[in-house]
């Protein structure tokens, strides 16, 4: 008999849209395979569609806040079956990118310079400190958001009006802008899956480069990187998922400017789109989409 799994995806987060469509991608395919698949959303009918269906093991396709961030894998600890991708502590510290990045510096791992702010400055205070820390052009973004929602490039004459359309959040990270080219890592336990370039047409690789294709964003498989450097990139992936303590698979973004990598962040619930990246490096390397969902199942544990 094959594997009872329940897929959680949807919920309330900015990414529920791309969180939905990795659901369904994961559906279809097991379902092509024979499994006895369930969707559910993790709202408050949850607990009884478990309880009812008793899956043997849950698939978190969940993104973003209260699905990728401690909250839901706290939930579906209580439950005693096993659940995909990374458990809690791991998943809070890498959503967090504020936390994320002071472990990054505390093991070397280069990371663009930041500093957070709390909407409590002077004006004239916060241009004074970008300019003697940062300098224009900064990258403003989202302490714990995902798929590039509200992540904005600022430049001295459209900052304020950007920061005022994040009031909503308690703070917000202001970074370092990093031009040169965006390549990211996927691993998978403790093998390194392998890395993709993107080439965006647009200014940077925002919500429409990653999911409309007429965005046109170039996927480059077979990076034009020396053997040394593709190496590094890799190694620098698979520290940061040991560092923090990841499971199952993680994607880690980096930019890559003059010689240098410098990791934005770590993803613990990589999307399964038609569009995503994991998917799309494990096939290079000869992982179909259902070898690489049953890795993903097999890895599934309760015990973290
Ligand atoms: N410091 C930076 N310099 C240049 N581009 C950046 C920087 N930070 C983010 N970006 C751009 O924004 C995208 C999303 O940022 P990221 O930190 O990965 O957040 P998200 O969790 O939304 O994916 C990146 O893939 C990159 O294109
Ligand atoms: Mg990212």
């Amino acid at each position: 008999m094959k594997k009872k799994i329940l897929i959680i995806s949807g919920g309330i987060s900015k990414e529920r849209l791309i969180s939905l469509d990795t659901g369904l991608q994961v559906a279809k395919e097991l379902k092509k395979n024979l499994y006895n698949v369930k969707t559910s959303e993790p709202n408050s009918n949850l607990e009884k569609t478990i309880k009812k269906f008793k899956p043997d093991v849950i698939f978190n396709a969940l993104h973003g806040q209260f699905g990728e961030d401690g909250y839901i894998q706290t939930i579906l600890e209580m439950f005693k079956i096993p659940y995909t991708h990374s458990g809690v502590i791991p998943s809070a510290i890498a959503m967090d990118k504020e936390i994320s990045k002071k472990l990054f510096i505390k093991y070397k791992i280069n990371t663009p310079k930041f500093f957070t702010y709390k909407f409590d400055k002077k004006n004239s205070q916060l241009i004074k400190a970008i300019n003697s820390k940062l300098k224009f052009p900064v990258i403003i973004k989202p302490i714990n958001e995902g798929s590039s929602v509200n992540v904005f490039i600022c430049n001295r004459k459209n900052i304020f009006k950007i920061l005022n359309s994040l009031k909503n959040y308690k703070k917000v990270m202001i970074e370092e802008f990093i031009g040169g080219r965006e390549i990211q890592v996927a691993i998978l336990g403790n093998r390194k899956l392998g890395a993709i370039e993107l080439k965006p047409k647009r200014k940077f690789y925002d919500y429409e480069a990653k999911y409309n294709t007429n965005a046109k964003t170039q996927h480059i498989i077979k990076i034009d990187l020396p053997k040394n450097k593709l190496d590094e990139v890799l190694n620098i992936a698979q520290k940061v998922h040991k560092i923090i303590g990841c499971e199952g698979v993680t994607r880690s973004d980096f930019k890559y400017f003059n010689g240098k990598f410098y990791l934005l962040e770590i993803n613990t619930q990589p999307g399964m789109t038609k569009l995503s990246l994991v998917p799309e490096i494990a096939a290079h390397h000869g992982m179909s989409f259902i070898e690489l969902i049953e890795w993903i199942l097999n890895d599934a544990t309760t015990q973290r």
